[in-house]
């Protein structure tokens, strides 16, 4: 008989889903199937509605005052592609971390050719960045600061709230990737006082793949450029585009399929709780962790507070060879190669060896796949 499938590698995207979220994407695609705000039938005003009961709750769960502040993007990638592009001008200097994910330093790349500037803060042995530092890199004139909230690689919970108060006092913009921690620990964007958030709604936030938010705070869209142009069911007489939110920013037909989802695994998530959830999770990875790191050879990477993301690096097995035979003997599906953020695996030296292990826990991991998955590495590693 074949063991049953371990999937360990909710940091890509979450699998399972709640069970609401499959019958509310079924529903959608057998019985409504209309654009949102492009209709006014029945079927369409009812989707319009759930768009809507979507982004509502998703302001609720992440401390949003005004469910308009928070714009629909198709990925966490799109999201903070909005942010950097909206935001950045030619000159602008911006200050960022070395565990960011290609999906930051990419568009910073691209926007170096345009005469940006950007400046990274030194990694420390925690897996985190000096507050000190951060300080005094801010006291040249800073348009932007991004801080993801906690690395992909490594787990590791960045010091955002500190670090956020020191760049506002300096009078930069914030932009906060939380990809690794909505719907993992709980936020409050208001409380946290940045300018902007950006995640995917199919990470921690259980919805489909094809959803992601970009969080802005009053005032923001003054300073906001909109990236794209186009049709947004409202207005159509006028060439210019909608100067109102959230149109201003969600050009083209929504992923309404997905956000019907993300409508579902939202009102689960209020429903549950995202702190119980944290609880649980935490409880998991101290498991998967202690488990890991009492093996002989295998190193668990970056410590202090972290979410569900466990790294290891096993000197003499590619991270590739530990991933395939995982997944071929034991039906456990990890991620292992440099998970988009190459300057984190040079801060942490797993460069040279093609990154690390990683595995990453959502709200219906059990304790029996974790236990099952540290007696897997322990059988590789005596094997090999
Ligand atoms: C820290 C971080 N930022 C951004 C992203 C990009 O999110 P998406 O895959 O939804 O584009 C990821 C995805 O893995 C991530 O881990």
């Amino acid at each position: 008989m074949t063991s049953p499938r371990i999937y360990l590698d909710n940091a890509a995207t979450s699998f399972p889903k709640p069970e609401v979220v499959y019958a509310a994407v079924d529903q959608y695609q057998r019985e409504l199937g209309c654009a949102v705000g492009r209709g006014s039938s029945a079927a369409a005003t009812q989707v319009q509605s759930l768009v809507n009961q979507c982004r509502a709750n998703l302001a609720e769960l992440l401390g949003v005052p005004k469910p308009e502040h928070v714009l629909f993007a198709f990925n966490g990638t799109d999201a903070l592609n909005l942010a950097i592009h909206g935001l950045l001008r030619p000159g602008d200097r911006v200050i960022t971390t070395c565990w960011e994910h290609n999906s930051v330093l990419r568009p910073l790349k691209h926007l170096e050719a345009l005469g940006v500037q950007t400046e990274f803060l030194a990694p420390n042995e925690q897996g985190t960045f000096s507050l000190d530092e951060l300080q005094s890199l801010l006291e040249k004139p800073t348009r932007l600061v991004i801080f993801t909230h906690a690395s992909n690689v490594t787990g590791c919970l960045q010091p955002i709230e500190q670090a956020t108060r020191l760049a506002k006092d300096r009078g930069a913009l914030v932009l906060i990737d939380a990809a690794q921690t909505a719907g993992h620990v709980p936020i409050n964007f208001k409380d946290l006082g940045a300018d902007a958030l950006a995640c995917p709604g199919h990470k921690g936030l259980l919805g489909p793949l094809g959803t992601g938010l970009l969080i802005i705070r009053e005032g923001l869209e003054q300073e906001l450029v909109p990236t794209r142009q186009g049709g947004t069911g409202t207005d159509s007489m006028s060439e210019n585009q909608p100067t109102d939110l959230p149109a201003r920013y969600e050009s083209g037909n929504h992923n309404a399929v997905g956000l019907v989802g993300l409508r579902a695994s939202s009102e689960w998530l209020l429903r549950r709780g995202v702190a119980s959830i944290e609880k649980q999770v935490a409880e998991l990875a101290e498991l998967l962790e202690s488990g890991l790191s009492s093996l002989p050879r295998v190193e668990v990477l970056g410590a202090g507070p972290k979410v569900g993301v466990v790294s290891i690096s096993v000197p003499n097995i590619e991270p590739q060879v530990m991933a395939s035979l995982l997944d071929q003997h034991f039906h456990i599906e990890t991620r292992a190669g440099l998970h988009c953020a190459p300057r984190s695996h040079a801060a942490l030296g797993t460069l040279e060896l093609g990154g690390t292990v990683r595995f990453s826990i959502g709200p219906f991991t059990t304790a029996n796949e974790i236990e099952t998955a540290v007696e897997a590495v322990a059988q590789i590693c005596a094997a090999m």
